[in-house]
């Protein structure tokens, strides 16, 4: 479904995408991960129109998007969860959602947001309530439904569960298995190894904007190198 060919991304002359492969087989979760500073926003952000590769191509659906400005990159069905969630704090909850949706002229869009609401019950006894009165798990739930709302195909979260206390975690990893299940294709960028290889098909290790290493996320759980460095386990 999307398939990334050599990228290479760069801020000034501090290159952080030094030529990345990568692919997301239609219907899957794909994780990327790696430590702090590997580029891992930068590519998701290279995906979504909002940096502009300096080498490299995107394809998605066998269209080439690598220079697509973001709104036509979610026009095609793409739609970001960004880093820190990026709620809109003096916007009512539901003011948030129709954020998400503003590209849309078809009449669905009620429909889509009453569904989301039954996703999260509290959305809607709360959607008159300013953004920033949420807790950081509802922000991120919120911040998902809003991605939701322009009906990608392809949904891309970035760290999700960064900051949230262990049961709301869960909460939006069952979120994300859930979201795949009905559908949509996710490529997770997350911290939490453990549970994103859990949940995830595929993953790949991004290391100073390279690939380092990639493969099916039941091989990777008994790599030697992800066990020693990202799940603490001495081998
Ligand atoms: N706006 C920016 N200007 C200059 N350099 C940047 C900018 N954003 C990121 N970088 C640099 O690019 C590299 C990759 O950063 P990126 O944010 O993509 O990493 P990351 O894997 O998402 O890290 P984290 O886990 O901390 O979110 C880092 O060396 C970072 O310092
Ligand atoms: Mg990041």
């Amino acid at each position: 479904m999307l398939r990334a060919e050599g990228l290479k991304t760069s801020y000034g002359n501090i290159r952080a995408l030094k030529g990345v492969d990568l692919e997301v087989p239609s219907g899957s979760i794909v994780t990327i991960l790696g430590v702090n500073g590997a580029g891992k926003t930068t590519l998701l952000k290279t995906v979504a129109g909002l940096l502009k590769p300096r080498a490299g191509k995107i394809f998605f659906l066998d269209e080439d998007i690598s220079r697509f400005p973001p709104h036509k990159v979610v026009q095609r069905g793409i739609a970001l969860v960004p880093e820190g969630r990026a709620i809109l704090a003096k916007m009512t909850v539901l003011e948030n959602l129709e954020m998400g949706a503003y590209q849309r002229r078809d009449g669905q869009v009620r429909g889509d947001i009453e569904k989301e609401m039954a996703r999260f019950p509290w959305m809607k006894e709360r959607q008159g309530q300013p953004g920033g009165s949420l807790s950081g798990g509802e922000q991120q739930m919120l911040a998902i439904s809003r991605a939701l709302l322009s009906r990608p195909k392809l949904l891309l979260l970035d760290e999700p569960s960064l900051g949230l206390a262990p049961l709301v975690v869960n909460e939006i990893f069952r979120i994300i298995r859930r979201i795949n299940q009905d559908g949509t294709t996710v490529l997770l960028v997350e911290q939490n190894v453990k549970q994103a290889l859990k949940i995830a098909h595929y993953g790949y290790v991004l290391e100073t904007g390279k690939i380092v290493l990639s493969g099916e996320t039941g091989e990777l759980l008994e790599n030697p190198k992800i066990r020693e460095s990202f799940l603490g386990q001495k081998s």
